[in-house]
């Protein structure tokens, strides 16, 4: 069979997903399969066809891609494919969306508010009186257009930083603490990464420049605290109907932890986080892959 590897794309992550397609390239081949590197554009369908896909793996980050749209187009041709169908792709994507049902199953997550393009901004400087915020585009990955602002003036222009990438923008409370990721393969917790970046901010830079970052793992947590994560994570992914690989964002204060974002397509590339989970639990980078692969379907 023809495996798409389906990355690069329109999304504000096109260089981080042309890295993850790189390498889930490579490892097919090395795993023997027959495997296509297509940047996927407004005429991936005509792409598809001209390749003969039979079998797409995603690895789109953002927008068209990770958000249910590639994954729609995907169905209508009839094309199995790698991770989450079409709802669980579009809600993970959006963080606000997101949020509200893991509150509605009372998980947690940070205090927020949400601006819409168009809101009274006066109003929400009011509203937000309680500093650090983190500012963030609804529907950004890999910490695009992201900022902690510390007063009104610096989160007037973080908003409209998020603005330029988004019509609807989180505003959260900064939760100071450890931060950490779990990675869910299959209904199954992958042991945790706790994340330290060598500036503070896990921003694109720590995500993805070798060295800038020191990882442990497994994170070092209470046992107790350690599981419940895990558990979580599973639970996390389940509510939103995640299937194959996912990975929960959380941040860590003492017993107290909240859930940032689920990522339905996790970077891949050779600082991402998903592959060294993964190779702790035994699994090499071609492995891990190919598990993947084989969860594929419509
Ligand atoms: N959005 C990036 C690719 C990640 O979560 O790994
Ligand atoms: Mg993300």
């Amino acid at each position: 069979k023809t495996i798409g590897v389906l990355c690069g794309g329109l999304s504000a992550e096109r260089e981080v997903s042309l890295r993850t397609g790189g390498e889930v390239h490579r490892a097919l081949q090395e795993a023997g399969y027959r495997s296509v590197l297509i940047d996927a554009g407004r005429d991936l369908a005509e792409q598809l066809r001209a390749e003969g896909v039979e079998i797409a793996f995603v690895a789109l980050h953002g927008r068209f891609g990770e958000d249910g749209r590639v994954q729609g187009l995907l169905e209508m041709l009839g094309i199995p494919y790698t991770g989450s169908g079409v709802l669980a792709s579009a809600l993970a994507i959006d963080k606000v969306a997101t949020k509200k049902i893991l509150l509605y199953h009372e998980l947690p997550t940070p205090g927020f508010v949400v601006f819409r393009r168009g809101d009274d901004r006066e109003a929400l400087l009011e509203r937000c009186r309680h500093f650090p915020l983190v500012v963030k585009p609804a529907r950004e990955g890999s910490t695009i257009g992201i900022s902690i602002v510390h007063d009104r003036d610096e989160l007037a222009a973080g908003l409209d930083t998020a603005l330029e990438l988004d019509d609807q923008v989180l505003v959260e409370d900064y939760i100071a603490g450890m931060e950490v990721t779990v990675s869910v393969l299959d209904d199954e917790a992958l042991p945790i990464i706790q994340i330290v970046p060598k500036g503070g901010f896990y921003d694109y830079k720590a995500k993805y420049t070798a060295g800038q970052t020191r990882y442990i793992l497994p994170a070092l947590l209470p046992p107790l605290v350690y599981r419940r994560l895990q558990q979580v994570s599973v639970e996390a992914c389940r509510i939103l109907g995640c299937r194959g690989a996912a990975r929960v964002d959380f941040m860590v204060q003492e017993r107290e932890f909240y859930i940032l974002e689920i990522n339905t397509v996790p970077g891949m590339t050779p600082t991402s986080l998903l592959p060294k989970a993964a190779l702790r639990a035994g699994m090499s980078f071609t492995e891990l892959v190919v598990r993947m692969l084989l969860d594929a379907d419509l």
